[in-house]
């Protein structure tokens, strides 16, 4: 899980974002209601995170999650964002091995973790094995929840928790994929697992 790029930093951008129109909607709402209270939210913050091997030093919006810094910062947009709101798992990656929805996550609270995604899992330019085993068993249609659901595999292989092929699906179910490919997905795990 390495790669040939150097450390790099990076800032918040200044163009404007639906995240940061949101938050500066919140911020009016904020100012409007400052007879009652007052909201303090810091401009940056400072901190770094190794993704994919590489480290990268940040200064950002404390709001940013990590998914927007993947895709909109980094330029790592094989992690998808499909809902948002941890309901589809199309955005999961591995913080320090444990499989997390990035778009509940906040990058500021992760200060120093190792990311991987789906970009960082080859290793000596050859595919994963639950890469290889996807497309062995046709795991995927539109391919859009592939990257999440690999991710995600990889952190559950790792769990050790899922014993058959129920346990699988109970464990992904996190997962969602709308073209239906449930069952290729499971035989692909399972013939990682040396359970097929
Ligand atoms: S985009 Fe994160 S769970 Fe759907
Ligand atoms: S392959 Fe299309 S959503 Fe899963």
């Amino acid at each position: 899980m390495t790669n040939n790029r150097a450390d790099t930093s990076f800032r918040s951008s200044s163009h404007p974002t639906r995240r940061g129109i949101v938050a500066s909607g919140v911020m009016v709402s904020g100012a409007a209601a400052q007879s009652s209270t007052s909201l303090t939210i810091p401009e940056a913050v400072s901190g770094s995170l190794t993704v994919n091997g590489t480290r990268h030093a940040f200064m950002l919006d404390p709001r940013t999650t990590l998914v927007d810094l993947l895709r909109e910062h980094l330029d790592l947009t094989g992690t998808k964002k499909g809902c948002d709101q941890g309901q589809c798992g199309a955005c999961t990656v591995l913080i320090d091995g444990r499989r997390v929805n990035s778009c509940l996550t906040f990058a500021v609270m992760y200060d120093g973790a190792q990311i991987t995604t789906i970009e960082g899992l080859a290793a000596n330019r050859a595919l994963h094995p639950l890469q290889q085993a996807f497309i062995d068993h046709d795991a995927f249609q539109c391919g859009y929840c592939t990257p999440g659901q690999i991710c995600s595999a990889a952190g559950l292989i790792a769990e050790g928790r899922a014993k058959t092929a129920e346990d699988i699906r109970e464990l992904m179910s996190g997962n969602i994929c709308r073209c239906g490919a449930y069952t290729n997905i499971v035989a692909a795990i399972q013939q990682v697992m040396g359970r097929s």
